[in-house]
């Protein structure tokens, strides 16, 4: 039996106002291997978060596996599965993303193909519950995403920015629950304008590369204040990060890790973030990576 892998992006959604709708694809990669066996379920796990992941049939991968073989129709005799995480678990950088990408385009290639990658797109928005990690993950790029009347996805890919992302990771999980918790169940009508102005500004300077619109094009008045109670030093961070050079920053996903979009400065940045998180009493770390336009990529052995 035949060996696949996957690399599957992690990825930073929202972009400050896109809430639910848009997701980047980041250059760092969680990595499934998984071939069939003729019984029985092994399932390895390296790298981060490894000790706290379960390696039976609570696994999240080996779920996800199941729903695209339930829905194929296909039955493996046995599954023999690795994982080496490198994106770090519940910090709004789309580990369960990449997870559930990955398991799904997997699976999907054991059962034969039976399903398009559109198709794929819709089953991992209904585990995941909204698109905006899962579209990039499996496509890469800047992904907006719409979920029709019909809880069809439809999207658009955007090219990604020639900037660099610094992520700030703070030492704590923050599940996507909690942090959906604490929104309102309604907003204001000037708040809704407020994004809506902010969302199409966004995909205009991305399209036209016009950057330093970018600062302007994160606001948002939807989530991101609400949170901050979760993420001690949220604001302090986003502040000093602009002043330390930062074109644009947000609330990473639902957080607690924050992004940065940068042009230069970039070590100034993560420092800053890192300082700041600090005197609120997180450690904190950094990371520079870069935008990335491929998704998951699948490799044979
Ligand atoms: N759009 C989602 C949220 C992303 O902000 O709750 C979760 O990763």
């Amino acid at each position: 039996m035949k060996l696949y892998r996957v690399k599957v992006p992690a990825t930073t959604a929202n972009l400050g106002p896109g809430f639910d709708i848009l997701g980047m694809a980041l250059n760092f990669y969680n990595i499934i291997e998984v071939k069939e066996i003729d019984n029985g379920l092994h399932i390895e796990i390296e790298g981060l978060g490894a000790e706290e992941l379960s390696a039976d049939k609570n696994n999240l991968v080996y779920q996800t596996m199941n729903y695209l073989f339930s829905k194929a129709d296909y039955k493996p005799k046995g599954l023999k599965i690795k994982l080496i995480n490198q994106v770090p678990i519940s910090r709004g950088l789309g580990s369960s993303a990449t997870i559930i990408v990955g398991g799904l385009v997997l699976a999907n290639i054991l059962a034969g193909t039976p399903f398009s990658d559109d198709q794929l797109l819709n089953f991992a928005t209904e585990i995941e519950g909204h698109p905006d990690n899962v579209a990039p993950a499996l496509l890469g790029g800047v992904v907006i995403s719409v979920i029709t009347e019909d809880e069809e996805i439809i999207y658009k890919k955007l090219e990604v920015p020639e900037l660099k992302t610094v992520v700030g990771i703070p030492d704590f999980q923050l599940s996507t629950t909690e942090a959906r918790e604490v929104l309102p169940a309604q907003v204001t009508f000037n708040d809704a304008i407020f994004n809506c102005s902010r969302i199409a500004l966004l995909v205009s300077a991305l399209i036209s590369k016009d950057y330093e619109l970018l600062a302007t094009c994160f606001e948002d008045r939807l989530h991101q204040s609400y949170r901050q109670e979760l993420v001690p030093g949220m604001n302090e961070v986003i502040k000093g990060a602009k002043d330390a050079g930062a074109l644009a920053i947000a609330l990473s996903g639902a957080g607690p890790s924050i992004v940065a979009l940068t042009l230069e400065n970039e070590v100034e940045v993560g420092e800053t973030i890192v300082q700041i998180f600090a005197r609120h009493g997180t450690e904190a770390n950094y990371k520079i990576t870069e935008p990335t336009s491929s998704g998951v990529l699948v490799e044979k052995f």
